[in-house]
């Protein structure tokens, strides 16, 4: 089956308008290298870059997302420092990440988060919903629990539509340390993740993506897990020599 992989680029607070050359590079090399079809690449830039390069990058073969929407649900107002969904839509992003283990860190929690997704649906941003446990939680056996728990608080089953949301199953031992979970932790997470949203939002084929520590190297070992459709990238997309050769491994 020819589905579609994604390759999400998540560049956190990195990036100055220099790095437009990183991105440069990822357009031009799919513009030469058709073979790739089956593969949808977004870059998600800091907010204060995603408008140039949207003008500068302007083609399909790129999207674009923002890192953070306003949970505030109208358009423009008093609301020092907030970023409506209007005007995130406006800067020419299509997608939306949410939930993200380092944002839950500092300012969202579940009302938050659930906020914001109606924000993003509200403004057709397609949402880029992440959740993962943490290491003490793994280490107790907690994982699908805690899964399952930031999944039912946030997602509202009246709302939620499966074509505009992807999961990203980001185990916060793993963003940033370069340790990554076996697949056979990942095939009893992906199996059971499947099985409960088919319960719970009788969706069949949900988009579900891997984020944590993805390297050039060990998409090879990932893609043998045929639910992961894809893969929310921090570090190594931010050069476009390893983001580029990320996705060249994962097709090999
Ligand atoms: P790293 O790829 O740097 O581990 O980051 C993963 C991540 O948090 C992407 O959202």
């Amino acid at each position: 089956m020819n589905k579609t992989i994604y390759f999400i680029a998540n560049w956190k607070m990195n990036g100055n308008h220099n790095s437009i050359k990183e991105i440069e590079r990822v357009f031009i090399f799919f513009k030469k290298n058709v073979i790739y079809k089956f593969k949808k690449i977004i870059f998600c830039p800091p907010i204060n870059l995603l408008s140039s390069f949207r003008a500068k990058i302007k083609s399909r073969l790129i999207d674009f997302g923002t890192q953070d929407i306003s949970k505030i649900n109208i358009n423009n107002g008093p609301y020092t420092g907030q970023l409506s969904g209007k005007m995130l839509k406006d800067t020419g992003a299509n997608y939306v990440i949410i939930g993200h283990s380092e944002k839950r860190l500092i300012d969202e929690d579940f009302k938050t988060i659930k906020d914001k997704i109606n924000v993003a649906l509200k403004n057709k941003l397609k949402i880029i919903f992440c959740i993962g446990e943490n290491l003490s939680q793994k280490n107790k056996g907690l994982s699908l629990k805690v899964l399952k728990k930031q999944i039912l608080s946030s997602l509202d089953k009246n709302k939620i539509n499966f074509n505009n949301l992807i999961i990203a199953y980001e185990p916060i031992w793993s963003i940033g340390t370069g340790v990554v979970p076996s697949n056979n932790y990942l095939y009893k997470i992906y199996g059971n993740l499947k099985k409960f949203l088919k319960e719970k939002y009788n969706v069949n084929s949900p988009v579900m993506l891997y984020g944590g520590s993805v390297t050039t190297y060990n998409v090879v070992t990932l893609r043998e897990i045929s639910l992961i459709s894809g893969f929310l990238i921090g570090g190594a997309s931010l050069k476009s020599a390893s983001f580029i050769k990320i996705i060249k491994n994962y097709f090999k």
